[in-house]
C-alpha cells in the first residue's frame, strides 16, 4: 500500500521551492543520508517549477533545473526512500487561472513524461496550496485536467491531490474527488496557526502571537477533532490521507513544538495517515544544518517508537 509506505516523511523545504527571500537549503547527498539514517520513509520535494520554465509556449523547463530535480529524485529512490515531487509556488495560477491554465498543464506534461518510467515510490502531487481564484470549483475543475495529462503517460503512478484554501483540512469537502484508483489526499495541519506561525515573517502580525504555548488538554481535544474529521472524510471517499505539510516554527518554544509535534504524529498515525513535517533544515528546521545534527526533541516526537507523547515534559 502506497500510503503506508510514505509512513513517516520530511518536506526538504526552502531548496528546490525557494523563493530567494528567505532561508534556503542546499540540497546535498548528506542530507538524505541522514534521513535515511535517521529513519524516515519519505521525502516531500517541493519544485517551484514556475520560477524555471518559459513564460510562453512551449513553457519549457529549464533543462539545468530539471537536473537539479532529477538529482534530489535519484538521491531519495537511491537510498530506498519514497519521494514526492510536487509543483510548488505556483501563485501566478492561482492570481489568473485562466491565463495560466496552458502553462501549468505544459509543466505537468513535461514532468510526467520525464519520469514515467521511475520506481513507484516517486510519487507526484499536482499543485501545493491552491488558493485565490482557485476556488473549490475552479481547482476542482483544473485538477481533473492535470491527472488526466499525467495519466497520458503515468497510469498508474500514486498521485496526491489536496483540496482549495490552502490544502486547508476544512476544504476537504468541497474537494471532488477523480475516479481514479491511484490518488492519496493531502491536507497541511498548521492548528493553532497563531501558535505554530508565531513570529513568521511572512504572516502578518505573527509577531502578536509570540509566546504562545502548546500543550493542555483544551489544545489536545482540538486536534484530536480536527484530525478525526479528517478521517471520517477519508473513510468516506476510500481515500488514504497524508498530511503533506506540519510543523511549528522556530520561534515557538521547543517544548511546545515538540508536544505538538509528538501530538499530531501520534494521532496521524493511530489513524492510518502517512505524513511528512514541514521542514527539514531552516526556519521549521527538524535539522540543525550548523551543528549537523538532528534537534533532538523534534526528532523524538517524530521518529521514535514508544509513544512520542511520553515523557516530553508540560
Ligand atoms: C510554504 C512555506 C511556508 C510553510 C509554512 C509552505 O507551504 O511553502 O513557504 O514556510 O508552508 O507556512
Amino acid at each position: 500500500m502506497v500510503n503506508a509506505w510514505l509512513g513517516r516523511g520530511i518536506n526538504f523545504g526552502n531548496a528546490l521551492d525557494a523563493l530567494g527571500d528567505g532561508p534556503e537549503l542546499a540540497l546535498d547527498e548528506r542530507h538524505f543520508d541522514e534521513l535515511a539514517k535517521a529513519g524516515f520513509d519519505t521525502v516531500r520535494l517541493p519544485v517551484r517549477w514556475s520560477a524555471h520554465a518559459e513564460a510562453l509556449p512551449p513553457y519549457s523547463i529549464d533543462p539545468a533545473f530539471f537536473q537539479r530535480v532529477d538529482a534530489g529524485v535519484g538521491a531519495a529512490l537511491g537510498r530506498g526512500l519514497q519521494v514526492v515531487v510536487n509543483v510548488h509556488h505556483y501563485h501566478e495560477l492561482c492570481t489568473a487561472p485562466d491565463e495560466h491554465l496552458p502553462r501549468f498543464l505544459a509543466l505537468w506534461r513535461q514532468i510526467a513524461s520525464r519520469y514515467a518510467d521511475h520506481s513507484g515510490r516517486l510519487c507526484f502531487e499536482l499543485l501545493n496550496e491552491p488558493r485565490g481564484h482557485l476556488t473549490a470549483d475552479r481547482w476542482n475543475a483544473v485538477l481533473a485536467e492535470a491527472l488526466a495529462v499525467v495519466r497520458d503517460t503515468n497510469p498508474e503512478r500514486t498521485v496526491i491531490i489536496g483540496p482549495a484554501e490552502m490544502n486547508s483540512p476544512d476544504a476537504l469537502p468541497a474537494l471532488a474527488v477523480p475516479d481514479d484508483d491511484h490518488l492519496i489526499a493531502t491536507m497541511h495541519y498548521y492548528a493553532p496557526f497563531e501558535f505554530t506561525h508565531q513570529g513568521a515573517g511572512w504572516v502578518p502580525g505573527a509577531e502578536r502571537w509570540l509566546g504562545r504555548t502548546w500543550g493542555d488538554t483544551a489544545d489536545e481535544n482540538a486536534v484530536r477533532d480536527d484530525l478525526a474529521k479528517v478521517a471520517a472524510w477519508g473513510r468516506k471517499q476510500r481515500l488514504p490521507l497524508f498530511i503533506g505539510e506540519f510543523g511549528a516554527f522556530s520561534e515557538a518554544d521547543m517544548s511546545s513544538r515538540a508536544r505538538w509535534t509528538a501530538f499530531v504524529r501520534a494521532e496521524a498515525e493511530r489513524l492510518g495517515m502517512s505524513w511528512a513535517y514541514w521542514e527539514f533544515g531552516t526556519d521549521f528546521g527538524a535539522f540543525d544544518l550548523e551543528l549537523a545534527a538532528w534537534r533532538e526533541p523534534l526528532r523524538q516526537a517524530l521518529l521514535d517508537d514508544r509513544d512520542p507523547t511520553a515523557g516530553i515534559p508540560r
